[in-house]
């Protein structure tokens, strides 16, 4: 199978790759190697995607390009992160689509797409790391596994790449948490960059998932947005079994959707709060599902 793992190009740049060759998946790594030993950037940004490119990756994109000398864009769906067999046989891809969306934001980034076999050895396994916990609460207590899945992926991208900075989006707020933690834990040398939730026109929170949802969901799952909303400013004013009896009442009115978890925490370190303290900053997640697809979103309280 002959596979375009790896994508340089590189016009403008100081040095000038001018055709990787379409790699086969064995002799992959040694491309990123010499690649590796020819760069001669000053600050690298490394944008991690499992592609199905959307508008929250393109503003990742822009982001890592204006402020980065260069710009590395992994597309890589990792089988680690998905405890879910049925999730990732639907994880929806776009292949050329995500290619041309790259070079259209940035003609010089390097876009990364490995086989699972150039990062893992297989059968592929997430790795074990101690995260305090963090990787077990809110979506951890649903998605088993998932956060490690996550944390061994980027661990590995860092290495990889040894980017300056590497960007996320808020709308997985508790990865970058993760991701934070496991920088401080297993002293990496890479700073998060963070961007706020990208939104359809409706207020849903932008997600490669959603183009799973039938046309009435797709429109209706703006009552997640909403519900944060009213979440916002609900906040100084009712006690916070208040303000889940009423999130609850909203998403049981509407049949379709179920709620999977709602809770406000502190803003840092995800501990789950009871009461309002306006010295500590908060922030509240939603999980529902719909068509049996999971949507999640957040929001600053304060
Ligand atoms: O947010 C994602 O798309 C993934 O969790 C990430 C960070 C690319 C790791 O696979």
């Amino acid at each position: 199978k002959i596979t375009k793992n790896l994508l340089l190009n590189s016009k403008k740049t100081k040095f000038r790759i001018t055709k990787i060759p379409i790699l086969e998946s064995f002799n992959y790594s040694s491309a990123v190697n010499r690649y590796l030993k020819k760069r001669k950037f000053k600050i690298v940004g490394l944008v991690p995607t499992m592609g199905s490119l959307h508008k929250g990756h393109i503003k990742l994109i822009e982001k890592s390009s204006t402020f980065c000398d260069e710009t590395i864009v992994s597309i890589f769906v990792n089988p680690t992160q998905f405890n879910n067999k049925k999730d990732l046989i639907n994880y929806p891809q776009s292949n050329k689509k995500d290619i041309d969306t790259v070079k259209k934001i940035n003609p010089n980034a390097i876009i990364y797409k490995p086989e699972v076999s150039d990062l893992y050895r297989l059968p592929a396994r997430a790795e074990t790391f101690d995260l305090d916990g963090i990787d077990r609460i809110i979506e951890g207590k649903f998605r088993k596994g998932h956060f490690q899945g996550v944390a061994t992926v980027v661990k590995r991208l860092f290495e990889k790449f040894s980017p300056n900075y590497a960007f996320f989006g808020e709308k997985d707020y508790q990865q970058i948490i993760v991701v934070k933690k496991l920088i401080k834990k297993y002293n990496l040398k890479v700073k998060i960059k963070s961007i706020l939730t990208v939104r359809e026109d409706s207020g849903l929170a932008i997600s490669s998932r959603n183009i799973l949802l039938n046309n009435e969901n797709r429109h209706e799952a703006k009552i997640i947005y909403e519900s944060l909303c009213e979440v916002k400013k609900m906040i100084k004013i009712y006690n916070f079994n208040e303000i889940k009896g009423f999130v609850s009442k909203i998403f049981l009115g509407n049949e379709n959707f179920n709620l999977e978890y709602f809770c406000i925490t502190e803003n840092n370190s995800l501990k789950e709060v009871e009461s309002f303290n306006p010295s500590v900053k908060l922030r509240a997640f939603i999980c529902a599902r719909v068509q049996g697809i999971r949507l999640i979103d957040n929001i600053a309280l304060n």
